[in-house]
């Protein structure tokens, strides 16, 4: 039995791989990718390690069908490293217009001129020293490794995490560090070994990436076909449209405010809006406190907050709480205290307040949760 420091540079100082480990998982990957998987795509059947590099940068965002085209015009623009190194930057960049995720093209560039460089215009075979390399992170370097020169190096992209995810059942999102570290020790204890096994490494990292982009899909996978299916959790609990786990949903941050409902003679007093922010230009009640976030352990306005500040408006008659409200906006929900204020008499308001008639409040130009909670309070004992 292999030790784990037998097992080369890329998968020691990882820990304990003991029970995760299991040849029998790249061997069904291994046979179904060789009678089922992909063979004839551009970038295969090649050790050329400058185009199997472009065609992983290509497809690091995009699709294979959409990087098909791009790929072969590209390659008879730039038919080596050393040509790519030395074309304008604005050449590159017109090759890839249309492809989108432009920082790719300006690291493929400059990858392009380290590795002439510093390398003499091949790339190196360790994973470590092209993780090193402009644009390429720790997958796409296993990946370039395994494919160009049969390197025993572990991808993890968004298809192998699902195919991992739902094989093992794994409980919890992918995208937190806990749980990716986790996915990248069970990565490199199921390579498969590559002394006396030639293809297997190009056949399995092809495989995993063909199952999840084929078989494995995100919605509706195919598990009649998969070979997987003897071990799969997901499979077996009914569970494939639950794993991977979702990115958990930021909870909606919640504000509140006070309202004030100043009536006199069977009108209401509202307030212009500034024309930017949050009911930005209609009118409105106004405020006592503005949209304060929940968490800020600030009092809660009061009926005596209120009359210090509706005192503005003229000399009051009655302050009164009314029923509390919540509106959900798509980026908060706002607690709304609103509070009826009587006058018995008004004072001059400036320009931005304005009164209107209680009868006539359906047509002013009010935020629907204002509207309604004026429609809702037209009640005879407060306006007439
Ligand atoms: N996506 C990333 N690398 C790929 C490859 N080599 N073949 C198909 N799709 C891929
Ligand atoms: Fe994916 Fe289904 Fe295969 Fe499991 S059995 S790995 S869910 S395709």
């Amino acid at each position: 039995m292999k030790r784990i420091n037998d097992f080369g540079p890329g998968v020691s100082g990882l820990g304990s791989l003991d029970g995760l480990a299991d040849p029998s998982f790249s061997q069904a990957v291994v046979d179904w990718q060789r009678s089922h998987g992909r063979h004839t795509l551009p970038w295969q059947n090649t050790t050329d390690a400058y185009r199997v590099w472009l065609s992983e940068i290509m497809l690091q965002q995009t699709q294979v069908a959409a990087v098909l085209g791009y790929y072969a015009r590209f390659l008879e623009r730039f038919p080596t490293v050393h040509a790519l190194a030395e074309a304008p930057g604005e050449d590159v960049m017109a090759h890839w217009s249309g492809l989108g995720y432009y920082t790719r093209a300006r690291n493929l560039h400059a990858c392009a001129k380290r590795v002439v460089q510093d390398y003499d215009g091949v790339f190196p075979s360790d994973p470590a020293l092209l993780a090193d390399l402009p644009g390429i992170g720790r997958s796409t370097a296993a990946a370039i490794a395994a494919f160009s020169g049969g390197v025993r190096a572990a991808i993890m992209d968004g298809n192998v995490k699902r195919v991992f995810a739902r094989v093992f059942g794994i409980d919890a999102y992918p995208g937190i560090k806990p749980v990716e570290d986790a996915m990248w020790r069970r990565a490199e204890a199921l390579l498969p070994e590559t002394q006396d096994n030639p293809g297997a490494i190009e056949a399995y990292t092809q495989g995993l990436m063909d199952l999840g982009a084929t078989l494995c899909t995100r919605s509706r996978p195919d598990c009649g076909r998969c070979p997987l299916q003897d071990r799969c959790v997901a499979f077996a609990t009914g569970r494939t449209a639950e794993l991977p786990v979702r990115k958990p949903k930021k909870s909606t941050p919640e504000k509140r405010t006070a309202m004030l409902v100043i009536v006199d003679g069977g009108q209401v007093l509202l307030e212009q809006r500034p024309q930017s922010g949050i009911w930005g230009g209609l009118l409105s009640l106004p405020e006592v406190g503005g949209h304060v976030p929940m968490e800020e352990d600030a009092e809660p306005v009061c009926t005596s907050d209120v009359a210090a500040a509706a005192g503005a408006f003229g000399q009051l008659d009655e302050v009164r709480a009314l029923r509390p409200l919540v509106h959900v906006f798509t980026h908060y929900k706002l607690h709304i205290a609103p509070f009826a204020v009587t006058l018995a008499s008004r004072a001059q308001a400036d320009s931005h307040y304005q009164w209107w008639n209680m009868n006539q409040i359906g047509d002013a130009p009010l935020p629907a949760p204002v509207k309604k909670l004026l429609l809702d309070l037209a009640m005879p004992s407060l306006f007439t």
